[in-house]
């Protein structure tokens, strides 16, 4: 079989590689998936020794995301906006494929929820590699405007700016204060969370109707879920993404889309 793996540190607690695992399965593919941790540091060496191991390709996470977008020799039209490649494909030629996936994922599963996309309002919280990684495929379905907002605004700004589009979707930047107003979609993707912390925001209303999705994903529901659900508005964490990008890294190797529904059951009900 083919030999596929997940770089990331740390990355003991990835589901890529049961994802991969199921995915297999179910198409028949000959793919051996594993996880590697090169060390803070060794990711390009650890790609090396991975390709000399027979490696056909890989997953990128944390912190690792920047170091695969500079060394692919070419980049799809999606991670060269991503600014990060999370996919890494060796070329029959000997040269290495540069992929995103993630914004794709989110964007697949936002549509599976019925998330209004075209022509609605969406907020999105946080702008770091997490964010500016599903803006492109975000504004690819057309939303009315796109507001990014931020501890540090500055840098909501300048994600705004750079992925703002005079013809199609309205994008700003600013603070968490300065957002006002009722959306569609809010989504969260600050690492707050992780930190079990929560931006206020004191403008924004929530409604049966807003759709607050966490890119974040675990076996309760995040801070962010919980203050959405208080706030009466429909909550689903990033689990359906992480199966969706990991689905559509699978398409980019294999030429094959995995149905992602009963591997998205079978890995929610190892969660809880
Ligand atoms: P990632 O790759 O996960 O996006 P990152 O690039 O370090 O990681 O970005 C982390 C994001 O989470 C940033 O938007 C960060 O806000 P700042 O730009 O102000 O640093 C946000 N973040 C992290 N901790 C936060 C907290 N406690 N409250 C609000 N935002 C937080």
């Amino acid at each position: 079989s083919d030999l596929y793996c997940v770089f990331g540190h740390p990355i003991h607690h990835s589901r890529s590689p049961a994802l991969h695992a199921a995915f297999a399965a179910q198409t028949g593919e000959a793919v051996h998936y594993e996880a590697r941790d090169p060390g803070p540091d060794g990711f390009l060496t650890g790609w090396q020794a991975f390709v000399e191991a027979g490696g056909q390709g890989a997953n990128v996470t944390v912190p690792f995301k920047e170091a695969a977008w500079r060394l692919a020799d070419q980049l799809s039209d999606r991670a060269a906006r991503a600014g990060a490649a999370n996919t890494l494909k060796l070329m029959p030629d000997g040269t290495v494929l540069g992929d995103n996936t993630d914004g794709v994922g989110l964007v697949r599963d936002l549509i599976r929820l019925g998330a209004r996309l075209d022509g609605g309002r969406v907020l999105i919280l946080g702008a770091g590699g997490a964010v500016r990684g599903v803006l492109g495929p975000l504004l690819d379905e057309m939303p009315r405007e796109v507001v990014i907002a931020n501890r540090t605004p500055d840098k909501a700004r300048l994600l705004s700016e750079a992925f703002g589009r005079s013809d199609a979707s309205a994008v700003t930047g600013g603070h968490f204060d300065e957002v006002t107003g009722n959306f569609d979609v809010i989504i969260n993707g600050t690492s707050a969370s992780l930190a079990g912390a929560l931006p206020a925001l004191p403008g924004v209303r929530l409604t049966p109707d807003t759709l607050a999705y966490d890119m974040m994903y675990g076996a309760a529901p995040t801070v962010f879920m919980d203050w959405a659900a208080r706030e009466g508005a429909r909550c689903e964490d990033g689990l359906g993404m992480l199966v969706e990008q990991a689905a559509e890294s699978f398409m980019t190797w294999r030429g094959v889309h995995p149905d992602t529904g009963p591997v998205r059951e079978a890995i929610r009900q190892a969660l809880t």
